[in-house]
């Protein structure tokens, strides 16, 4: 079996034209605009490259959008002030504080400081919690665009046996509670593997809908997936690689060419779960400047 490569791109330029459409309507209806501000700490070059991404994303559909940028020298005090300041304003619909933060700020501390009305990251405790007990207000936006991946791709998602493998707060956490949830695209019946699962490969090669979400490459091989699989793989991490003119390239968690073998579709790295996060986080923040106005 050959499989089916899922194009993110263009499952997220479909989302990018409807969250156009929307912020267009939006600000006819409100005369304002819905504004994103991101906060950067440091210079790790992952986080730098994929907040571009999330700028010219907003600048493409009409978010207004700012990141506040600062040295790893910043005291937690003043990111913590940041946070608030941004809380008070009112043209600030979102707020995302790019992780992971350097090592002596308090990362927990810094998201439970955000209003949950402008957590469009779904990390704070009030919207983990309503993710949970299924009334979702902001869930985070990797999972939603892995979910809506399988919606687009007509993945029956009801009863399908689904391996997550990873349960990070950003990822195997909240994509687990989605899919668990009743609902298209969910209502499946999830299991989630982790440093702490005896026989991973026992698991995965039971899954339906196999997804990947370590950031270690190699996480997954081929003989880990049973035949027909759908294979998402969220990792995204840079190895070295001396043909390229940056020095790296991108590779997922998943042994891509064994996999497409196996599996009946799979998501490519680069171009297949990156693109749909930018993509829902736009969900997101219209859906903010959406809330914002009607309370
Ligand atoms: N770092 C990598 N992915 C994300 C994300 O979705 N949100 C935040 N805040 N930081 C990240």
């Amino acid at each position: 079996m050959t499989a089916r490569i899922i194009d993110g791109k263009q499952v997220a330029s479909a989302v990018h034209d409807e969250v156009a459409a929307g912020v267009a309507e939006f600000k006819k209806k409100h005369d304002a605009v819905p504004g994103l501000t991101v906060v950067l700490i440091g210079d790790d070059p992952a986080s730098h490259s994929y907040v571009k991404g999330k700028e010219r994303a907003c600048e493409k559909v009409g978010i207004r959008t700012e990141t506040i940028r600062h040295d790893s020298s910043i005291t937690q005090k003043a990111l913590i002030e940041i946070v608030e300041g941004l809380n008070a304003d009112p043209q600030v619909n979102g707020i995302l504080v790019q992780l992971p933060l350097p090592d002596h700020l308090d990362g927990d501390a810094v998201i439970h400081a955000i209003d949950p009305m402008k957590d469009v990251d779904g990390l704070h405790p009030e919207n983990a919690g309503l993710l949970m007990l299924g009334q979702p207000r902001f869930a985070p936006a990797t999972p939603l665009g892995v979910q809506r991946m399988l919606v687009e791709q007509n993945v029956d998602m009801k009863g399908a046996k689904v391996v997550i493998v990873g349960r990070s707060k950003l990822v195997g956490m909240p994509l687990t509670a989605l899919l668990l949830q009743k609902g298209v695209g969910a209502n499946s019946t999830v299991t989630v593997c982790h440093t702490g699962t005896k026989d991973i490969g026992a698991e995965t090669r039971r899954a339906d809908v196999l997804i990947a979400a370590t950031g270690y490459p190699g996480t997954i091989t081929t003989d880990m997936i049973k035949p027909g699989a759908v294979i998402i793989d969220v990792g995204v991490s840079r190895v070295d690689d001396a043909t390229r003119k940056r020095g790296y390239r991108l590779t997922g968690d998943v042994d891509f060419e064994g996999a497409s073998e196996v599996a009946s579709a799979i998501t490519p790295v680069p171009g297949g779960v990156g693109p749909m996060t930018i993509s829902m986080l736009l969900v997101n923040v219209l859906h903010a400047a959406e809330l914002a106005v009607s309370n």
